[in-house]
């Protein structure tokens, strides 16, 4: 099953797409993670992606589709794959079709988890993850069993985005409204765009998701 999560910053793709990984080894392709592990190298993309980021403007198409093209070649991706935050742009979406099509690849459903403005900031500015392997928490919401210990690997450190601010996640949001959510309507002409309540609960997100994909099966 091959699927792109589509939403505001903060609605939950990340949270989702981990799950889909360990449910279903759906390979979790998320551009934000990997323009993170670019600018961390400090290559001249890297730079790039750094800056563009920390402004919460969209990175070029060109290298966004580049770096995505790449990942599908995996051979891991034959189980499945979700992607996270790409097509963020029409042209990244045609860019995609492309991709698939030279690929042989099936795009299965594109789900769009809803969330309210309002609620976004606070989702934002309260995330942190673990700084070993990724896990991703919040202050109030989704907390460690463990006080200050990553479920998953144990570890004691954790860490925040540079671009979980206030102000960076308004850009962030309006980058979103003008231009991620003009692409709905491609994916609707398809009949292949479903929707799902990302204000409800963790768990019960993930169950609308579960349901959308067996309905897409
Ligand atoms: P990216 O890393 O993709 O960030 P984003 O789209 O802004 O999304 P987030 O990662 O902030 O949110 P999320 O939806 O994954 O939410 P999460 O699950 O963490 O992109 C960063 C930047 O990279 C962009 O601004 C851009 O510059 C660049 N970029 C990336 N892709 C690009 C592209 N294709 N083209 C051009 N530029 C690109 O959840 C958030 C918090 O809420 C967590 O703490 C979580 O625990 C909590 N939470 C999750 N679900 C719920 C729930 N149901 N109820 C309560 N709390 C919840």
């Amino acid at each position: 099953m091959n699927i792109i999560l589509l939403g505001p910053p903060g609605a939950g793709k990340g949270t989702q797409a981990e799950r889909l990984a360990k449910s279903h080894r759906m390979i979790q392709l998320s551009t934000g993670d990997m323009l993170r592990v670019e600018a961390a190298s400090e290559s001249e993309l890297g730079k790039q992606a750094n800056e563009i980021m920390e402004s919460g403007d969209l990175m070029p198409d060109d290298i966004v589709v580049q770096i995505v093209a790449e990942q599908l070649c995996r051979d891991e991706c034959e189980f499945g794959f979700t992607l996270d935050g790409f097509p963020r742009t029409e042209t990244q979406a045609r860019a995609l079709d492309g991709i698939m099509r030279e690929k042989g690849l099936k795009l299965h459903g594109v789900i769009e988890m809803k969330v309210d403005d309002d609620v976004l900031t606070e989702r934002i500015t309260g995330r942190f993850s673990c700084a070993k392997c990724g896990t991703g928490y919040h202050d109030k919401n989704n907390r460690p069993k463990v006080n200050g210990v990553c479920d998953e690997c144990g570890s004691t450190e954790f860490k925040r985005r540079a671009d979980d601010n206030e102000e960076t996640v308004r850009q962030r949001l309006a980058a979103y409204h003008a231009v991620t959510e003009q692409i709905l309507p491609f994916y609707k002409e398809k009949s292949i765009l479903r929707s799902v309540d990302g204000m409800a609960p963790i768990d019960q997100v993930t169950k609308q998701i579960e349901d959308v994909i067996e309905s897409l099966q």
